[in-house]
């Protein structure tokens, strides 16, 4: 890299650490966000949800079995999910402890904790608004809380990208905020993407669903801003397949982890 703006990117392939560098410490928690920033990359994704109580917080699945000790502490409330807790049971949870002991007491974020962090760490945010249509009025109450924490100035914006697999939900982010670059998170037919170049700037395909042909596609037509929409492709995690699609053009790889992708992409 040449310049802190371009920490992580190798040549023109931007590279983005999936959950934070989430292969090296727990997913979606400041301990991963910080374990980007240390291997020397800038950009992080993550997914946002919602608790019972209205507090935005930082969590890939809808319940929160998976990655944290809810079972344990709470074990009468299956399924456990995100939306059934409030943000001070959820404070209770460890976080860290199913990914390795060397992590217990780790914590599930809340968003306003998160940003905090990253703007600490001089990161970037890929945010992922999940399952929105478990929780409305999401696009707007993560829209405010980014402002509150100045994250929609012109200086913020530049390090910010707002992504769903909804359509709906970043047609919403793009008409709350038409200055936000956002991008959809799917393989839309070349006759939808004309359509959703008027509210996206990047489409985010699954690399298997990735040929040439198509990024090319993509790449054919400009987004809302005027620029030739973007494509970053998750999740790859392994040499072969970051060459392959680096290899197809693809602007971004999202990737749990990020170092390993840096040196396939630096020995091609
Ligand atoms: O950023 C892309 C990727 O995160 C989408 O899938 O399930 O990991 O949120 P998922
Ligand atoms: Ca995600």
């Amino acid at each position: 890299p040449t310049s802190d703006a371009r920490a992580g990117d190798v040549g023109e392939t931007t590279v983005i650490a999936h959950r934070g560098a989430s292969a090296y410490a727990p997913e979606n928690t400041l301990a991963s966000i910080d374990k980007a920033a240390q291997l020397g990359f800038s950009w992080v994704e993550n997914d946002v949800q919602r608790t019972k109580d209205g507090e935005l917080v930082v969590i890939h699945d809808d319940s929160l079995k998976r990655t944290t000790n809810v079972e344990q502490v709470f074990p009468g409330r299956a399924p456990w999910k995100v939306k059934d807790f409030t943000a001070a049971e959820i404070k209770r949870l460890d976080a860290g402890s199913w990914y390795s002991p060397a992590y217990t007491g780790t914590r599930v974020p809340t968003l306003k904790d998160y940003m905090r962090r990253i703007e600490h760490n001089h990161e970037k945010l890929l945010l992922e608004i999940k399952n929105p249509e478990l929780y409305p009025g999401i696009e707007q109450q993560t829209l405010k809380l980014l402002g509150n924490e100045g994250w929609l100035d012109q200086k913020h914006l530049r390090r910010l990208i707002v992504q769903s697999f909804s359509a709906d939900s970043i047609r919403t982010v793009h008409n709350l905020r038409p200055a936000i670059t956002t991008a959809y998170l799917g393989s839309p037919t070349v006759t939808k993407l004309h359509e959703y170049a008027r509210f996206t700037d990047l489409v985010n395909p699954s690399y298997a669903m990735l040929s040439m042909g198509y990024v090319s596609a993509v790449h054919s037509f400009d987004g809302p801003h005027g620029r030739p929409l973007r494509v970053f492709a998750w999740t790859v995690n392994d040499a072969a397949t970051a060459r392959r699609v680096a290899g197809y053009g693809v602007d971004g790889i999202i990737t749990n982890k990020p170092d390993m992708v840096r040196t396939a992409l630096r020995s091609n």
